[in-house]
């Protein structure tokens, strides 16, 4: 089974490019643009990551981003990821970045989204992954930040294909944002949103109702309510469900708590991600083996989860075939190997 879940191709959908920050480049990143960081060295970083719930958690994270200053940075950070995603057979992966966490500490649009983008176009010339981009409104933030951010953007319209909204979710609901995406789906933007995460299931509703998004992330409250479920069944909705990071930001106490396996028995198009893997303890082949061994799930079931992923994402019909293709190959090669 472990051999399975590592060549397992795999399609990453919920991933903020911030969050994949090891606290190793951290210090690397502190010592060249002479940024001093609150923490003597690695470990006690690492020590600090002990979140209460989704805010204890932002704190470090948008603390952690500041030692971004070069485009050389974004580049350095996008690259060390796209190495995991290699390691653990990711072949296609789907990026936010928070463009406002950098622009407001003075940081141009332009050396985020350029840094980011050519380690994208490297990952996808020497290790043959497929990228999209997602740029994140922070929703603590207000309505016209937002706007303003959508305008700074576009300039770069083509190098990023939609638009998400991410940070404290409890206070902040997808309604603040109603113009905005209006505006990011006249671009012609693919629209996403964090919601039920933290956030009771009227945001859920509100972000497919009022934002008219295209996928949620997280949606884990949704199961709270039950005409809420048939809808998300019934459009063929897809969650990206984020499992290591649930437990982590303690919105469920362990992962054998997580719903996960109702959401898919309940007929949901779950996909599993890594969310901030750096701050979580886990990348996409870490968070697989978390939801196999806490339910015991098949070959046939985590085939599943990957199959949804290559559904809800932003494809090509050339590269969906082609990752479908590689899926039933890995299905077809776990069934001869349980015989
Ligand atoms: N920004 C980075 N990770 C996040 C998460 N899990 N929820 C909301 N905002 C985030
Ligand atoms: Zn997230």
């Amino acid at each position: 089974m472990e051999a399975f879940i590592r060549s397992l191709p795999k399609v990453e959908l919920h991933l903020h490019i911030e969050g994949t920050l090891e606290p190793e480049l951290m210090f690397r990143l502190a010592e060249r643009n002479g940024v001093t960081l609150p923490y003597p060295d690695v470990e006690a970083v690492r020590a600090a990551y002990q979140f209460e719930d989704l805010q204890s958690f932002l704190d470090l994270y948008y603390q952690g981003a500041q030692v971004l200053l070069e485009e050389q940075d974004f580049y350095d950070l996008t690259w060390a990821y796209l190495e995991h995603c290699h390691a653990d057979n990711v072949l296609h992966t789907e990026i936010f970045f928070d463009p406002q966490t950098h622009t407001d500490r003075g940081v141009p649009f332009e050396k985020v989204i350029r840094g980011i983008r050519r380690a994208l176009d490297d990952g996808r010339e020497r290790l043959g992954i497929s990228s999209e981009l997602i740029l994140s409104f922070l929703r603590h933030l207000s309505e016209e930040s937002a706007f303003q951010t959508l305008e700074e953007a576009m300039p770069w319209r083509e190098q990023f294909i939609g638009v998400g909204l991410d940070s404290g979710e409890v206070g902040n609901p997808p309604e603040k944002f109603e113009r905005v995406f209006a505006k990011a789906r006249k671009l012609g933007l693919r629209v996403v949103a964090h919601a039920g995460e933290e956030g009771p299931p009227e945001y859920i509703w509100q972000a497919l109702d009022l934002l008219k998004v295209e996928r949620i992330d997280h949606g884990v409250r949704s199961l709270e309510d039950p005409a809420l479920v048939e809808r998300l069944r019934d459009s063929g909705m897809p969650l990206t469900v984020c499992p290591l990071s649930n437990v982590k930001l303690r919105v469920f106490e362990r992962m054998e708590d997580h719903n996960l396996l109702r959401l898919m028995e309940a007929g949901l198009k779950v996909t599993v991600n890594s969310d901030d893997p750096a701050y979580f303890g886990g990348y996409m082949t870490d968070n697989f083996r978390a939801v196999q061994h806490a339910f015991g799930l098949g070959c046939e079931q985590l085939v599943q989860l990957s199959r949804n992923a290559v559904d809800a994402a932003f494809l090509s019909d050339e590269r969906r075939a082609e990752l479908n293709a590689a899926l039933d190959a890995a299905l077809q090669a776990g069934l001869e190997r349980a015989v």
